[in-house]
């Protein structure tokens, strides 16, 4: 039988991050240490850039990243993670983000309708008939960049990487991989499209 780590509790908690603060102090099990600086050092937000950013917890990488940008939209299933998201940005006084319930199951997104999509940490938690589609419809829907993390090279899903590159291929995006040292840390890639300006 394998035992939970000490970072990775057997029942998900309320929250994802640990650095809340504001509402009752967080319950999850990741700092933003861990998750912001690899946003903050290689992907390229513009002043005017439209923004989604799928799965995103409470929000903490959204309200870092909208004061780059002029609107950030953030999807997440869990509705307590969607309040604590409205409560944070509200107090914060941080006036060009929305957050909302949803999945990107099931969300419409049209082709190129955001200059990026943020799709962090989310890809691995999808049903196996869910995933491609999924991140087939994140790539549409970007004009110019999509923002992702994923576990790419466990040894129970051999094939990921192969199939993002080829995936990056047909729709004409090219693949950056950033390796990184953390055990349990998912890859960070930036997926750009080709043809973007
Ligand atoms: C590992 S956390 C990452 C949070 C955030 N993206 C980050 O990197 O800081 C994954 C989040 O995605 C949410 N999630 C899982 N499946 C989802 C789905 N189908 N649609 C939207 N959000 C989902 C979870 O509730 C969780 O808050």
């Amino acid at each position: 039988m394998q035992l939970p780590s000490a970072r990775q509790p057997a029942v998900e908690p309320t929250y994802y991050y640990s650095n809340l603060d504001q509402v009752e102090g967080g319950d999850g099990v990741w700092d933003l240490s861990d998750r912001l600086p690899e946003v903050q050092k290689y992907a390229e937000f513009r002043p005017d850039d439209e923004v989604i950013d799928l799965g995103c917890a409470e929000g903490l990488i959204t309200m870092e990243v909208a004061r780059q940008v002029k609107h950030i939209r953030g999807v997440e299933l869990r509705q307590q993670r969607v309040d604590a998201a409205n409560q944070i940005a509200k107090e914060r006084e941080i006036e060009n983000i929305s957050f909302e319930i949803g999945s990107v199951t099931t969300i419409d997104l049209a082709p190129r309708s955001y200059d990026v999509v943020i799709f962090l940490g989310v890809f691995q938690h999808l049903s196996p008939q869910d995933k491609w589609p999924s991140m087939a419809k994140v790539l549409d829907a970007a004009k110019r960049s999509v923002i992702f993390r994923t576990p790419l090279f466990h040894p129970n899903t051999p094939h990921r990487t192969t199939k993002l590159a080829k995936l990056c291929q047909e729709l004409d995006f090219t693949l950056t991989i950033y390796p990184r040292h953390e055990p349990r840390g998912g890859s960070f890639m930036i997926m750009n499209r080709m043809d973007a300006k």
